[in-house]
């Protein structure tokens, strides 16, 4: 990262929910979150199938507009090009792997002989690179979501989202992909992820958000909330998924 983009990154923070809510027709899907992220965390989103975490993540990143309330970016509603998102299934353009990669810096206008650079080193990154020049469509899903997480990682983002970046991975993929997300944090990129996996959470998380009926019913740091949640409804959820 330069200085100017340095500083712009500084300025995005805190990233803030204000009576945040969205609806669909008759559904309110979320409602009434309020919501504060610091720059350099690492949160992780939980909660039931259905209970608005996807919805919320594309609320933050900007692909939904919310029906009620607000997300703002350094006190500002400005939002940041600094941002990329992971989602539960990825979509790959019918291009090579290293085409996929290269496409996304191209569409931030990074010109080609450096995107072909970032998107070599983004690929070495998730460990792909073997697989640079096949058509990113015939990869199987584990394989594609690790395209994807390399198209992120290549943009430098100050904040990713990902949404389950592991629902379908191996645990050896997993693992990878868990080992590149730590490093992208110690690095200073701030993180938010949606998980079932709650290892995974308590391996990377430094905070828990937990989102239950289309509220967030708890923003915790992890070690508080693994040992003791706050809502019954986090704490049956926990007893439910434990072994
Ligand atoms: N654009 C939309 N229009 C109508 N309903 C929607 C829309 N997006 C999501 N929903 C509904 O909102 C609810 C919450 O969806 P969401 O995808 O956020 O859940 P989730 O917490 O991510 O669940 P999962 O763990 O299964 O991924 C679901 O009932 C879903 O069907
Ligand atoms: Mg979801």
């Amino acid at each position: 990262m330069n200085t100017s983009t340095q500083a712009a990154a500084l300025a995005m923070f805190p990233l803030q929910a204000h009576a945040l809510g969205f609806a669909a027709g008759e559904k309110q899907i979320l409602d009434g979150v309020d919501l504060r992220l610091e720059r350099g965390s690492f949160t992780a989103v939980l909660g039931p199938n259905g209970a608005g975490k996807s919805v919320l993540m594309r609320l933050l990143h900007g692909l939904l507009v919310p029906t009620t309330g607000r997300v703002q970016w350094g006190g500002l509603e400005t939002r940041p090009a600094q941002q990329a998102m992971l989602f539960q299934r990825p979509v790959m353009l019918r291009r090579s792997v290293l085409g996929n990669v290269i496409y996304g810096l191209h569409v931030q206008g990074v010109a080609a002989a450096e995107a072909r650079q970032r998107a070599q080193a983004a690929l070495a990154r998730v460990g792909l690179v073997h697989l640079a020049d096949r058509p990113a469509r015939v990869l199987s899903g584990g394989e594609q979501q690790r395209v994807a997480l390399a198209r992120a990682v290549a943009l430098e983002p100050a904040i990713l989202f990902l949404d389950e970046p592991t629902a379908s991975l191996d645990p050896v993929a997993t693992r990878a992909i868990e080992a590149t997300l730590a490093e992208l944090h110690a690095q200073g990129t701030t993180i938010v992820m949606v998980t079932h996996h709650l290892g995974q959470a308590r391996r990377l998380a430094q905070d828990i958000v937990f989102v239950q009926e289309g509220r967030v019913t708890e923003h915790t740091p992890a070690t508080e909330f693994f040992r003791q949640p706050r809502s019954t409804a986090a704490s049956d959820f926990l007893q439910e998924e434990l072994p």
